[in-house]
């Protein structure tokens, strides 16, 4: 599980000081949680922290009791590369690699075999319905297939927990109503923390937490839908 504790984040900007994230105190259960809030509110703050990319002013981060924020630089990306996936706004697909072979590069990092490598990544291809897709690069691909690639990626390692910033911000109508529910059905499993602006995304979640000046001002149980 993963738990964030009296989170705080300063930004010196010249002589000021900005506040983009005060005292955060939350743990996500499995399941989704959306991440809510204005502009500037501080939800990729959060994000940053929570994944272990950036480090708090004060507080701390706990994955599964595992001081997180007290960890140096390469056993974060190492905690990050085992058990978090992420899916951005930007696919961030490496251009020169095929889909199977974005999606199998998590397993190549951490030294899978080939064989396996390609088994697992076309079959979460195949989940993601682009089994069709398995040899295209990124550029020949659609931003609703690049996105679901991603996810898929995300997904090579299984692990535990799932972050989203935005996932469909650049995606049109059709494109966002499949990744929003390839996402969410990846989160039941695992503990997702979806941010997002889009409040009929973030009703689908278990859990809303609204941020505002950095602040979590109010927390949210969206009755269970349909
Ligand atoms: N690297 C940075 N340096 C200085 N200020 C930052 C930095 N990153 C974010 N901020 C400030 O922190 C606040 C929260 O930003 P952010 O977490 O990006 O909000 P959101 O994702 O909700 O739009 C904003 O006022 C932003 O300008
Ligand atoms: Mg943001």
């Amino acid at each position: 599980m993963l738990r964030a504790e009296h989170l705080s984040k300063r930004y010196r900007q010249g002589e000021k000081e900005v506040v983009a994230l005060l005292g955060f105190t939350y743990a996500f259960p499995k399941g989704a949680t959306a991440v809510v809030g204005p502009s500037g509110s501080g939800k990729t703050t959060l994000l940053n922290l929570l994944a272990g990319f950036d480090l708090p002013s004060e507080g701390g981060v706990y994955l599964d009791n595992l001081p997180l924020h007290q960890l140096p630089e390469d056993e974060r990306a190492r905690v990050r590369l085992e058990y978090m996936g992420f899916v951005f706004q930007q696919w961030n697909l490496i251009p020169t690699l095929t889909a199977w072979e974005n999606v199998a590069f998590p397993l190549l990092l951490v030294g899978r075999p080939r064989k396996e490598r390609q088994e697992r990544a076309f079959a979460l291809l195949e989940r993601v319905g682009l089994a069709h897709r398995l040899h295209h690069l990124p550029s020949r691909l659609s931003g609703g297939e690049q996105q679901r690639v991603a996810l898929a990626r995300a997904l090579a390692l299984d692990p535990p927990v799932l972050f989203a910033d935005e996932p469909t911000g650049n995606l049109d109508a059709e494109s966002r109503e499949q990744v929003a529910t390839l996402l969410f059905e990846a989160g039941k499993e695992r503990t997702l923390i979806l941010v997002t602006h889009d409040l009929e995304l973030a009703r689908r979640a278990g859990h809303i937490l609204h941020l505002k000046g950095g602040r979590l001002v109010r927390e949210e149980t969206p009755k269970a839908k349909g």
